[in-house]
C-alpha cells in the first residue's frame, strides 16, 4: 500500500491514527490565531448566492464559515478523499442544522461533479503535496468551472507560486488577496 492509500483511504487502522491526529491539529483552537477562516476566504472573493466546490474540506474549518457568507441561495459542496473528513464535516453540518452544504466522498483529481457547475473552488490547504498531480487536479478544476470561474488557492508553503496550474490549463492568474492565489477560468 502506498502512502496516498495509507493516509487516504480510511482503511487502515495506522492510516486512521495519522489522519485523525492531523483532523485534531486542523481544528485546534491555537490554529485561529495563525488562520482566520474568515479572512482567508474573503481573499477568495466568495459572494453570497454562488455554487462553490471545497476540495480537501478536511475537519470543516472553512466549511462552515463559507456556507455562512454564501446564504440561502447559495450552495457549498464540501469534498474530501478521506472519509474521516466527510464524516466530520457532516457532523458539524448537522450540529449546526446547515442546509446549504453538501458533503461529499470525492477525489478531487478524478471529480464525480459535472462540467461548468462552479462559480469558484476552493483549493485550501491542499497543495502542495506529494499524494497529488497538479497537472491532473488543474485539468479537473478547470473542467468543474463555469467559463469566468475562479480557483482560488490558499497554501501555507512560501514561495509556492501556481505556475504548474497555469501551464496545465488555460487559467489567467488575477491576484493575490490574503495571501489566496485567484485564478480564473479563461474560455
Ligand atoms: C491538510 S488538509 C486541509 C484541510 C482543510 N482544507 C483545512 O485547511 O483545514 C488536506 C485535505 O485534503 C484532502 N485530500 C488530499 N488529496 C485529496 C484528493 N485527491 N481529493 C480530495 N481531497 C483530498 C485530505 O484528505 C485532507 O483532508
Amino acid at each position: 500500500m502506498g502512502i496516498r492509500d495509507f493516509l487516504l483511504s480510511g482503511e487502515t487502522e495506522g492510516g486512521r491514527r495519522v489522519y485523525r491526529k492531523m483532523l485534531n491539529w486542523l481544528d485546534s483552537p491555537s490554529r485561529l490565531k495563525y488562520d482566520n477562516p474568515e479572512v482567508l476566504l474573503k481573499g477568495s472573493g466568495i459572494q453570497p448566492g454562488q455554487t462553490v466546490l471545497e476540495i480537501g474540506c478536511g475537519s470543516g474549518f472553512f466549511s462552515i464559515p463559507a456556507s455562512q457568507v454564501l446564504g440561502s441561495e447559495g450552495k457549498l459542496y464540501s469534498t474530501d478523499i478521506n472519509p474521516m473528513a466527510v464524516e466530520e464535516t457532516q457532523r458539524k453540518v448537522d450540529e449546526l442544522n446547515i442546509k446549504n452544504v453538501l458533503v461529499k466522498k470525492d477525489d478531487a483529481m478524478s471529480s464525480s461533479f459535472g462540467e461548468s457547475m462552479f462559480d469558484l473552488i476552493l483549493l485550501y490547504g491542499v497543495v502542495p503535496a506529494p499524494v497529488i498531480s497538479m497537472k491532473k487536479l488543474s485539468k479537473e478544476t478547470y473542467r468543474l468551472l463555469k467559463p469566468g470561474g475562479v480557483l482560488a488557492i490558499w497554501t501555507k508553503v512560501p514561495l509556492w507560486t501556481p505556475r504548474d496550474a497555469i501551464r496545465n490549463a488555460p487559467f489567467e492568474e488575477l491576484d493575490k488577496l490574503n495571501g489566496v492565489f485567484r485564478l480564473r477560468k479563461k474560455y
